[in-house]
């Protein structure tokens, strides 16, 4: 029999969320402060030789889905070469991207070839000037330009929407209007403390219940959508739209049960969840020099360690690692 990923709950881990770099174009307020967003010297960051070969080591241990985080992703050299190479790894059924937009636009051609399935582009504002906002760049049309021609293509478009208190909320059904006439799929996320800061704090908790709250107060027909196994999003759908909103409840964590992702860092870190604050460093473990069998065997006894959900992950955090560090530097 071959060795899979399966942690001490039975969930078994087929999903890697690999974060190709640190770095971003933007500057998003929920993501980085504004100035001195802490990046890691070149050097610290995995080659893209070092992603390939943790990847491979993975998919033959049951890993079928990639998803390419980061930072933006698109802001690393060479990034469309990594992805044709990965898309040689025959065991891999999908590599999905999580992108802002910007730099995407003119490989869209090129990464319907691929073995790239699905886009998910945050698009946090419909307001060009409130984009600038959140962002503290003046980005909206190139963002808005990419949504369209991601739209016409081939491959498969998601929209996220970190919902921000006072920031956004007042555009969320602005946005499920969208899906009146267009196919498409938005979802809306929690805001969560990973801001390179920590707690924001706002006068409201914009949760799960308040955001389907504020949706159903307008629209009076939402119908529940079957939810698919390991999914972050409840997925809703106004009666007779085309398209179809959802709702992660990234912080309040009710999607735990059958979570089967892992995640690695830009610098190698791997993390059992996104609350705790990394396991285990793989880039020096592989720059020490181990063979394949080794790190199989590593990655199968870090995954049985995995925590069973996001708050004992975070309850086991040294009291000085509190939830704070940016998104850019987890991948999402
Ligand atoms: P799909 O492959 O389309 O299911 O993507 P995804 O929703 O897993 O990925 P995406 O990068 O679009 O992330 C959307 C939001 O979900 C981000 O805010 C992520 O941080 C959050 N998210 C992704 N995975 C997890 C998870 O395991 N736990 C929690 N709490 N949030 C997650
Ligand atoms: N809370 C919730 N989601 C976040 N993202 C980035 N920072 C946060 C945060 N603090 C989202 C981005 C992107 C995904 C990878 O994670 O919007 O879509
Ligand atoms: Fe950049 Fe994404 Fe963070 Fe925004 S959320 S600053 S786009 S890494």
């Amino acid at each position: 029999m071959t060795d899979i990923l399966v942690d001490s709950f039975g969930r078994q881990i087929t999903y890697l969320r690999l974060a190709v770099t640190d770095r971003c174009n933007l500057r998003c307020t929920y993501c980085m402060p504004a100035e001195g967003a802490a990046i890691v010297e070149r050097k610290e960051l995995l080659t893209f030789k070092e992603m390939y070969r943790i990847t491979r080591v993975l998919s033959e241990l049951g890993i079928n889905k990639v998803r390419l985080t980061g930072g933006e992703p698109f802001v690393r050299k060479n990034f469309i070469d990594f992805i044709k190479m990965l898309s040689f790894n025959e065991l891999l059924h999908e590599i999905n991207i999580t992108t802002n937009g910007v730099l995407i636009i003119e490989y869209i051609e090129v990464l319907e070839q691929l073995k790239v399935k699905t886009i998910n582009l945050s698009i946090d504002s419909l307001d060009a000037s409130n984009f600038a906002e959140i962002t503290r760049r003046d980005v909206f049309d190139k963002v808005w330009d990419t949504y369209e021609k991601l739209k016409n293509s081939s491959l498969r478009l998601k929209l996220n929407i970190v919902v921000q208190s006072g920031v956004n909320t007042s555009e969320i059904n602005d946005f499920v209007a969208l899906t009146e006439r267009e196919n498409i799929e938005i979802r809306f996320i929690e805001e969560m403390p990973f801001n390179g800061v920590g707690k924001r704090i706002t006068a409201e908790v914009w949760d799960f219940n308040k955001i389907l709250h504020e949706i159903k107060s307008t629209y009076s027909n939402v119908e529940k959508l079957p939810i698919a196994k390991s999914s972050t999003s409840h997925m809703f759908q106004v009666k007779g739209y085309k398209g179809v909103f959802g709702i992660i409840p990234a912080y309040t964590r009710t999607i735990c049960h059958d979570c089967n992702r892992l995640r690695i860092t830009s610098t190698g870190l791997l993390k059992n969840c996104l609350f705790d604050e990394g396991v285990f460093n793989i880039r020096d473990y592989i720059r020490d020099g181990v063979s394949d069998a080794e790190l199989k065997q590593l990655f199968i006894d870090l995954v049985a360690k995995k925590p069973k959900n996001g708050f004992v992950a975070e309850s086991n955090r040294l009291k000085i690692n509190q939830v704070s560090e940016s998104m850019s530097s987890i991948g999402g």
